[in-house]
């Protein structure tokens, strides 16, 4: 697809835009209650709204970063224009501490840092252009590998799909929900069970909504019930996203989703792992050096602001595991697909 062709999102709503000078994000912590909202207009505001998951999934984040780095260069040129490019490092440094596990983030400061060097000038336009085409890229990207991905499924398939990687979790339509959305088209979708993904309900809240925005059947089931759907349903495939895909193909993904492969291993279904080739991250030889983000034991033994454990009970909150690339049948980017993943077919696609 062109640059100039790429339209910014088909979905009436978008998880992140820029609107008058400041970043937009929709509240995603609040859906599918409430749409609302928020405008950022600087870079250490951004870096709590990743962490706290107002904008969440990988592609996302990555683009949220972008258009942070923006208005730290903003700020940075207007408290000191000599030094802006030593004043933003300390946004930077927090931006990128976000959340650790998805390689987005890191990859978009890394695209908008390119950039440092050749600007002469106020930097906010320049980097302002470069974060809309991270954006655009993203949503040509997941219309690319929603072709690619939606070849592979034939008609009346029952898909299965864990936490959220739609419109929401990217720049716009989804890498795993944009191959379902794609195949739906071509009529070949029967039903979607979507897990719920504690203990952020991704899966209940994020991706049944955006399904049924779409027209899709989707069924909410349990995490725990997947092994018990693949049993009693005809599923075709396990369709996901991805945080992070190292260079053997193993993937970091939603914690959940190595069980889910584990389930669909035992069970004959095949997997597939949807993502751009900003989450490939060739510097990491396996998925053993994928940091993993711990988060606080309170998102597990408390249910919104209820206790449901003992009080002083021992909890751990990964968020993330990594799915070995022995269960993956495919991993669909924009830049093609890789059969049964290794290290080689990696390198040759991404070398
Ligand atoms: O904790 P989250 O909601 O940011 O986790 C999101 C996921 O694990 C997604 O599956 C992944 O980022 C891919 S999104 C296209």
């Amino acid at each position: 697809m062109d640059d100039e062709n790429l339209e910014f999102s088909v979905e009436a709503y978008s998880a992140v835009s820029w609107n008058a000078g400041m970043l937009t994000l929709l509240d995603q912590r609040k859906l599918p209650k409430e749409i609302n909202y928020l405008d950022y207009d600087s870079a250490i505001a951004v870096a709590v709204a990743i962490k706290d998951m107002v904008v969440r999934g990988a592609p996302a984040i990555g683009i949220a970063g972008a258009y942070a780095v923006v208005l730290a260069a903003r700020s940075a040129w207007q408290e000191a224009e000599e030094s802006w490019r030593e004043k933003i490092e300390g946004d930077i440094h927090k931006l990128a501490t976000a959340r650790p596990t998805a390689v987005n983030l890191n990859w978009a400061i890394a695209e908008m840092r390119k950039l440092f060097d050749s600007i002469e000038g106020e930097p906010e336009t320049a980097l302002l252009e470069l974060a809309q085409r991270i954006h655009s890229k993203d949503i040509a990207a997941n219309h690319e590998m929603g072709r690619l991905g939606a070849e592979l499924i034939t008609a009346n398939s029952q898909i299965i799909t864990h936490c959220n990687a739609g419109a929401l979790a990217t720049g716009g339509y989804g890498t795993a929900l944009g191959v379902i959305k794609t195949a739906f088209k071509n009529g070949s979708i029967k039903n979607v069970f979507s897990s719920e993904t504690r203990p952020w309900f991704q899966g209940a809240r994020l991706t049944s909504w955006e399904l049924q925005q779409a027209q899709i059947p989707v069924t909410v089931v349990i995490d725990s019930a997947i092994a018990s759907v693949m049993i009693n349903n005809k599923i075709a495939w396990l369709i996901v996203g991805s945080d992070r895909i190292a260079a053997n193909g193993d993937v970091a993904n939603k914690i959940g989703t190595y069980c889910h492969a584990i389930s669909a291993y035992y069970h004959g279904v095949k997997v597939m792992i949807v993502a751009p080739s900003s989450t490939v991250d060739m510097e990491v030889e396996s998925g053993a050096y994928i940091p993993i983000e711990n988060r606080g034991k309170e998102e597990v033994t408390n249910f919104k602001t209820t206790r449901i454990a003992p009080n002083d009970i021992e909890a751990i909150n990964p968020g993330f595991d990594i799915t070995p690339a022995k269960l993956i049948d495919v991993i669909v980017t924009e830049k093609g697909i890789v059969h049964n993943p290794d290290t080689k077919k990696m390198l040759a696609l991404f070398g």
